[in-house]
């Protein structure tokens, strides 16, 4: 039988190989023993010539993200990537996005705030102590990560700016230059890509304003320099490579929403109850960890971050999928 392509490819996982961050897996290793009282072991110090070239984004670990997973190894998270203005190809982001110029940035804070700002990516850096949360990113496709980032909550930009009444919702608007990324001359979504979030679920905690990983900046294929991550959302929530952030009274037309809007909805919590029309939602496969042989694993409702179900109180969780 012939299947028709989802906008989304659905690709074999890259294999699970030693990650090349393995001092910031003995470093992960060390605090998760120390949280619960044992004696810390290593022995991971081996710098890779990747990890000594890469820039370094010193930050403290929340203590209060640290769930149980063990983080996707780098490998993975930087290989394997929805990031389709560099193309729709899982590999396509890691070989193609170095030509994404992410300096000099601005991120453009705008719309419905009593005080718009342009922001240069460097006082963004310093906008707030940044941490280190580890969170689990689920994507719609059925694959999940565990990915420790680095950021601060977003709630911290929202202050500054001082979203008037009238702001109902946050638009996040991606970069979309066609000389720096070659994706855009594809149809396959409208561009720019934007995404957005009711005001408050973008001043809710969990969400990050995100400026690294793996105790390092961004790589290109995951957002740099500066991203949304929305860890009980579907993937495609958290924007990468933004430059403006704008407060709206209207609920903002989204990239993947326009393109199908029976399949992504502006809500797009990671629910198992809801099936996407074309593939069930309730299990996932972590890459890296799970082959398309084991048995998968089950999503939870969503993705395990169950503190943010009072956000949504009495909505019927179907129709706004
Ligand atoms: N942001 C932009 N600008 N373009 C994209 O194609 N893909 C989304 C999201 N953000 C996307 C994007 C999807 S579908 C997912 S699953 C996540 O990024 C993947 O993030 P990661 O590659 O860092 O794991």
């Amino acid at each position: 039988m012939l299947i028709k392509r989802p906008p989304y490819g659905i690709d074999p996982p890259s294999s699970s190989e030693i990650t090349p961050r393995e001092v910031y897996e003995g470093r992960r290793i060390f605090l998760r023993q120390a949280a619960i009282g044992a004696v810390a072991t290593s022995g991971l110090l081996n710098l890779s010539p990747a990890s000594a070239a890469a820039q370094k984004l010193p930050a403290k670990p929340n203590p209060a993200y640290l769930p149980a997973d063990k983080p996707t190894a780098y490998k993975d998270a930087t290989g394997y990537n929805n990031f389709y203005e560099f193309g729709t190809d899982k590999s396509d982001p890691a070989r193609h996005a170095a030509s994404l110029i992410t300096r000099p940035w601005t991120l453009s804070i705008e719309g419905e705030v009593k005080k718009p700002f342009i922001l240069d990516i460097d006082a963004l850096l310093k906008l707030a102590p940044l941490e280190e949360r580890l969170y689990r990113l689920r994507c719609v496709e059925g694959w999940s990560m565990a990915i420790p980032w680095i950021g601060y909550p977003l709630s911290e930009l929202i202050k500054k700016a001082e979203p008037t009444g009238n702001a109902r919702f946050v638009e996040f608007t991606s970069l979309a230059d066609r000389k720096q990324m070659p994706g855009l001359g594809s149809s396959v979504l409208d561009w720019p890509y934007v995404e957005g979030l009711r005001l408050d679920e973008a001043n809710h905690p969990l969400t990050l304003l995100t400026l690294g990983m793996y105790g390092e900046v961004l790589p290109n294929q995951n957002g740099a320099p500066v991203r949304i991550v929305v860890p009980w959302k579907y993937g495609f929530k958290s924007a990468k490579s933004i430059v403006r952030i704008r407060f709206t009274r209207n609920q903002p037309r989204t990239a993947w929403n326009l393109s199908a809007p029976r399949e992504y909805g502006f809500y797009s919590n990671v629910n198992p109850e809801v099936d996407h029309p074309r593939w069930s939602q309730a299990t996932e496969r972590r890459i890296g960890e799970d082959s398309f042989f084991s048995r998968k694993r089950k999503t939870l409702m969503f993705n395990g971050y169950g503190e943010v179900a009072s956000l949504y109180a009495g909505m019927n969780l179907k129709r706004f999928y």
